[in-house]
C-alpha cells in the first residue's frame, strides 16, 4: 500500500486532530500539566548553581539546607504532576484505540463485494492489531510532549546563551551534525519499515491460511508445500530484519559518540574557563544540566520524526480502510418490508460483471413469487450464486433492474432488505460458540421452544439432545466438531428462525443424503408457505417439485418451466437431469 507524501501528511494531521477532538478537555489538561512540569524542571539548575557557589563554597549550612529542601520539593511536585499526566495519557490512548478498532470493524461491514473479494484477512488483522498498536504507542503523548519539549528546549537555550555563548556555539555545531545524520537514518528507516510491513503481511496471510484450514491442509497433504513457501519467506524477511536492526544500532552508536563528544567539550572547555576564572563551578554544573535539558528534548523532537515516519505507514493503512468508500449506503431512508409486502422479486434484463471482467450475468429475466419455490440450476460457474449476491446488493447490477414488490431494489433501505433475505450457502459461517447461540445469533426474542421445534423439523434435535451439554455445547472454531450435514442443518434452522420474507438455499443441502434432504424439505414446507423461496441445487432431485425452474448457462437463462415441461423440451435441463441420473436411461 503506497501513499504519496501529501496523503501521508494529511493522514497524520487527521489522526492527531481525531485524537484531540475526541479528548479536547483531557488533552488541554495534559498539556498544561506538561508545561508546569517543564517550568518546574527548568528552575532546578539555578538552585544547583546556588547550592554549589553560594552555600557550599561560602560554607553557609542553613542556606544549603533550605536550597536542598527546595530542590527536593520541586522535584517531588514535578514528579506528582507527571504521574497525573501519565494517567491522562493512558486514558486517552486506550479510549482512542478502542474507538478506532470499533470504527474500522463497523466500516468493514459496510463495504462492497469487490472489497470483500480482494481483502486479505492477514493484512486486515495486521491493521487491527499491529498498526493500531503502533499508532497507539505514538499517540497523543507524542504530540503533547513535542510541544512541552519545544518549550523546555527554547527556555534552556535562552539560559545557555546567557551563561556561556561560546561554549554553546561549540556544542551547537555538534548538535547540528547529529540532527543531520539522524534525519538521514530516519528516511532509510521509514523506507525499510514499509518493506518489512508488507513482507510480514504476506507471511501473516500464509500462516492464517494454514491455521484456519489446518484440517484440510493435513488431509490434502499440503504441509510440505506450505513449509517450502513459508520457510523461504521467513528466511528472506529474517535477513531484512537483521539489516533493519543493524541500521537502528548504527543510529544509536552515532548518537552515543556525538553525545560523548558533547560531554568532553562541556567539561574540557568549561573546566578551562573555570581555571581561567571566567566561570564558576556551580555555573558549569548548571550549564551542563541546561545542556541536557536542551539536548534531551531536542533529541526527542528529532527522534519523534522517526516515530511519526514509522507510524505513518500504520496511519495510512488504517485510514485506507476507513476511507474505503461505502458503495452502497446502509441507512438510507429507503423502502422497508412491511406486513403487506409480497416479497415478489423480479429481475428485468439484468447484466452484471465482476470488476472489469466479461459479463457473468447476461440479460437475465426472472420472477420469484411468495409461497412458491423457484429453483435455479445450471453447471458450475454459470452465475447462480451471483444472482443471489446481486439480490443481497453485495454488488450493483450493470444494466437492467431488480425489483421487489415492483419497487427497485436500489430504493430499499439496505439494512432492512438484508434482514429480510436469509441465505443458506455452501460456505457456512459458524461461530466458536454454543449451538444455541449459533442458531439464534443471540437474538433474545427467540424462545427455546421455537428453537427446539425448528431443530426437530430439520432433524438435528436428536443429535443435539444426545450431546452431554445439549444446546449449550460449544462447537469449536468454524464448527469443526460437526459434520458437514450437521452444519447445514444448523444453518437451515438459523435461517428459518428469523422472520425473513425471502429464503435462499444455495447448495444448502448438498452435504445431506437424499433421504434426509427430502425429509427435511418436506418438514420445513410449512415455514416456506408465506415466504419467497429460491433453491439452487446441483442435485436436481432436490428441486424436482419446484414451481418454476430456471436453467442457466454461461450467465443466461436458457430454459424455464416446471420439471415435467423442461423434460419434455429435451434440451439443457433434460441433459443435466439425465447426465446426473444416467442409470435412469439404461
Ligand atoms: N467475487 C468474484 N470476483 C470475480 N469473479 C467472480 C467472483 N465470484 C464469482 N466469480 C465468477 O463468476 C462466475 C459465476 O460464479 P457463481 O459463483 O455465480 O457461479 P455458480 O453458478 O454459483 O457456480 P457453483 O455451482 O459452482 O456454485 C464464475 O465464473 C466465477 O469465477
Ligand atoms: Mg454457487
Amino acid at each position: 500500500m503506497i501513499s504519496d507524501k501529501s496523503t501521508t501528511r494529511k493522514n497524520i494531521k487527521r489522526f492527531f486532530l481525531m485524537i484531540f477532538k475526541q479528548n479536547r478537555k483531557l488533552s488541554i489538561v495534559a498539556f498544561v500539566i506538561m508545561l508546569i512540569v517543564s517550568a518546574l524542571d527548568l528552575t532546578t539548575p539555578q538552585i544547583m548553581q546556588r547550592i554549589l557557589d553560594d552555600a557550599i563554597k561560602l560554607g553557609k549550612i542553613k542556606l544549603l539546607l533550605a536550597l536542598a529542601i527546595l530542590y527536593a520539593l520541586i522535584n517531588i511536585v514535578s514528579a506528582a504532576f507527571e504521574v497525573g499526566s501519565g494517567y491522562i495519557y493512558s486514558k486517552i490512548k486506550n479510549g482512542v484505540t478502542v474507538k478506532l478498532k470499533v470504527k474500522l470493524l463497523k466500516h468493514l461491514g459496510k463495504l462492497s463485494g469487490d472489497y470483500y473479494t480482494n481483502i486479505k484477512s492477514g493484512n486486515m488483522l495486521q491493521v487491527m492489531e499491529n498498526d493500531i498498536y503502533i499508532v497507539e504507542s505514538m499517540g497523543i503523548e507524542l504530540v503533547i510532549s513535542l510541544v512541552s519539549d519545544a518549550f523546555m528546549a527554547v527556555i534552556a537555550l535562552f539560559f545557555l546563551i546567557r551563561m556561556q555563548w561560546d561554549l554553546l556555539l561549540l556544542l551547537m555545531t555538534l548538535e547540528i551534525a547529529l540532527g543531520f545524520t539522524q534525519s538521514k537514518f530516519t528516511k532509510i528507516l521509514s523506507r525499510k519499515t514499509n518493506e518489512l510491513r508488507d513482507d510480514s503481511g504476506v507471511i501473516s496471510n500464509l500462516v492464517q491460511e494454514y491455521i484456519s484450514n489446518i484440517m484440510l491442509v493435513v488431509m490434502s497433504k499440503s504441509i510440505p508445500k506450505f513449509f517450502r513457501n513459508y520457510i523461504k519467506k521467513e528466511k528472506d524477511i529474517l535477513k531484512k530484519y537483521i539489516h533493519f536492526d543493524m541500521i537502528i544500532s548504527g543510529n544509536s552508536a552515532n548518537v552515543k559518540v556525538v553525545s560523548a563528544l558533547i560531554t568532553v567539550f562541556t567539561y574540557g572547555y568549561g573546566g578551562y574557563k573555570i581555571i581561567k576564572g571566567h566561570m564558576t563551578f556551580g555555573e558549569l554544573i548548571a550549564f551542563e544540566q541546561y545542556v541536557s535539558m536542551f539536548m534531551g528534548p531536542s533529541m526527542r523532537i528529532i527522534r519523534s520524526n522517526t516515530t511519526i515516519q514509522q507510524s505513518a505507514v500504520s496511519i495510512n493503512r488504517i485510514f485506507a480502510v476507513i476511507d474505503e468508500p461505502v458503495i452502497i449506503e446502509q441507512d438510507n431512508d429507503g423502502e422497508v418490508f412491511n406486513k403487506d409486502s409480497n416479497g415478489y422479486i423480479e429481475f428485468k434484463h439484468v447484466d452484471f460483471s465482476y470488476g472489469d471482467g466479461s459479463d457473468v450475468i447476461n440479460d437475465v429475466n426472472m420472477k420469484f413469487e411468495k409461497g412458491k419455490v423457484s429453483a435455479i440450476v445450471g453447471s458450475t460457474g454459470c452465475g447462480k450464486s451471483t444472482i443471489i449476491k446481486l439480490l443481497f446488493r453485495l454488488w450493483e447490477v450493470n444494466n437492467g433492474c431488480i425489483y421487489i414488490d415492483r419497487v427497485s431494489l436500489k430504493k430499499y433501505n439496505l439494512r432492512n432488505l438484508r434482514k429480510n433475505i436469509a441465505i443458506i450457502t455452501q460456505d457456512l459461517l459458524l461461530f466458536d460458540d454454543t449451538i444455541i447461540n449459533n442458531i439464534t445469533l443471540e437474538n433474545k426474542y427467540v424462545s427455546r421452544a421455537e428453537v427446539e421445534y425448528i431443530c426437530k423439523k430439520v432433524q438435528i434435535y436428536d443429535f443435539i439432545a444426545s450431546l452431554p451439554n445439549g444446546f449449550d455445547t460449544v462447537i469449536g472454531e468454524d464448527g469443526v466438531k460437526l459434520s458437514g450435514g450437521q452444519k447445514q442443518k444448523i444453518s437451515i434452522a438459523r435461517a428459518l428462525l428469523g422472520d425473513s420474507r425471502v429464503i435462499v438455499f444455495d447448495e444448502a443441502t448438498s452435504a445431506l443424503d437424499n433421504v434426509s434432504q427430502q425429509n427435511i424439505m418436506g418438514n420445513i414446507s410449512e415455514f416456506l408457505k408465506n415466504r419467497t423461496t429460491i433453491v439452487i441445487a446441483h442435485r436436481l432431485s432436490t428441486i424436482r417439485n419446484a414451481d418454476i425452474i430456471y436453467v442457466m448457462d454461461g450467465g443466461r437463462i436458457v430454459e424455464q418451466g416446471t420439471h415435467d415441461e423442461l423434460i419434455c423440451k429435451n434440451g439443457h435441463y433434460y441433459n443435466l437431469y439425465y447426465g446426473e441420473n444416467i442409470e435412469m436411461l439404461i
